[in-house]
């Protein structure tokens, strides 16, 4: 008797959908803070869209339990970013803390995640120290000085010998700036001089007109994701592409959400960069293509990609701990995890919990009409060079 009638709540909850009585699934909140307006919102709608489309095709059931997302938006402010993340672990209990967009929303949280050993997923900001600030955070992103190591490596390679630096004037840039002097001046390079732009409100013309002045052979500028269309309009207001001045950088220059307005002037730029709208692979045509079709008139960028790979590590750590959430468990799970994403095989470093990739050096090209990064040499397995120097 009692199991007939258990049989048939069964049923009817199947026929309406439910969740069966007493097998009710239970769900898991995956807290994603992302900068949704203000200054940074590229970075924002790109992670929200390929999160989502993560599970669009993945599903939303993994190891058991219903995945929710709880999207809020922190518009680019520290405070918000840290009260946010409070509530969210108080009042909605997320079992992961995800986003990120910049390094100051990033270290803000780190502590909250140590207090409340829930798993801090960073999916854009880039500067080294981030890892290091708790013992849960794990990065899908990049590291800054992983780009900014390699395309110096290019730059000694192609004969360039003096070099002016112009970089946004805070943490992240502070990484970009220190990691190319010191590898290029280490083989012979010159730096002439080291530019600091304020990150809110650049008026990059001074400090273009400067570096013009030091009559360089390259000028290297790193600006977070989304800033690097006003310096490729004030670079050209002053003339500097005509002065055979190179403009070099890592990729967050020629962000590829924002290169197709830049026009034919950027034709030629070299940038060292972890992903590229264009990457030759299987894997990433098919990324390209259901990202595109999720989001018309969008492309995604290597913003979107951290996105993507951060859902990829919350589910493959839930399936490790069998759908537990305790949170030592989901990050010891996320350590040492290898697989193939849309730019390429990536790992998490089981040592510093930090990402491992290739880095690409990359040439702005027109491709069936577009402006696109397109790669022409790989640097495999790049570990973050600043931890890599600190043991
Ligand atoms: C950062 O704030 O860490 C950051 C943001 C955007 C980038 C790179 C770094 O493109």
């Amino acid at each position: 008797m009692l199991r007939k009638s258990l049989l048939m709540a069964l049923a009817t909850a199947a026929l309406a959908g439910l969740p069966a009585p007493g097998l009710a699934q239970e769900t898991v909140k995956v807290g994603l803070i992302l900068p949704m307006t203000g200054p940074f919102t590229s970075t924002g709608k790109q992670i929200a869209a390929a999160a989502r489309l993560y599970m669009q095709e993945h599903g939303a059931t993994v190891a058991g339990k219903k995945i929710e997302l709880v999207l809020k938006d922190d518009t680019g402010n520290a405070e918000l970013t840290k009260r946010l993340a409070q509530e969210l672990v108080v009042s909605e209990k997320v079992r992961f803390l995800a986003g990120f967009g910049l390094t100051p929303l990033a270290l803000a949280v780190a502590p909250l995640a140590t207090e409340a050993k829930v798993p801090q997923i960073v999916m854009a900001a880039g500067t080294s120290i981030i890892t290091e600030r708790s013992p849960f955070v794990v990065r899908t992103s990049f590291t800054v000085p992983q780009s900014a190591v390699v395309i110096a490596d290019w730059a000694v390679k192609s004969n360039v010998k003096k070099v002016v630096t112009l970089v946004s004037d805070y943490a992240p840039g502070h990484d970009a700036e220190k990691s190319f002097k010191e590898r290029f001046t280490a083989a012979g390079g010159q730096i002439a001089a080291e530019l600091r732009v304020p990150l809110q409100n650049p008026d990059f013309a001074p400090f273009l007109q400067r570096a013009a002045d030091a009559k360089p052979d390259a000028l290297y500028v790193f600006v977070p994701s989304g800033a690097g269309a006003i310096v490729m309009k004030q670079f050209l207001e002053r003339g500097l592409d005509k002065s055979g001045i190179r403009l070099i950088g890592t990729g967050d220059l020629t962000d590829d959400d924002i290169l197709p307005g830049f026009g034919d002037a950027a034709l030629g730029i070299i940038t060292a960069h972890l992903y590229a709208t264009a990457h030759p692979s299987p894997k990433n045509k098919a990324y390209v293509a259901a990202f595109s079709k999720a989001n018309p008139g969008m492309r995604p960028n290597f913003m979107s990609v951290g996105g993507y790979d951060g859902m990829h590590l919350i589910y493959e750590a839930l399936k490790k701990t069998g759908g537990k959430t305790d949170g030592e468990a989901l990050v010891a799970a996320m350590k040492g995890l290898a697989w193939e994403s849309p730019r390429g095989p990536i790992a998490i470093d089981p040592q510093t919990r930090d990402i491992v990739q290739n880095i690409y050096i990359r040439k702005v090209e027109r491709v069936n009409g577009e402006l696109h990064n397109v790669e022409f040499a790989t640097f495999e397995a790049v570990k973050d060079p600043v931890k890599a120097a600190k043991k």
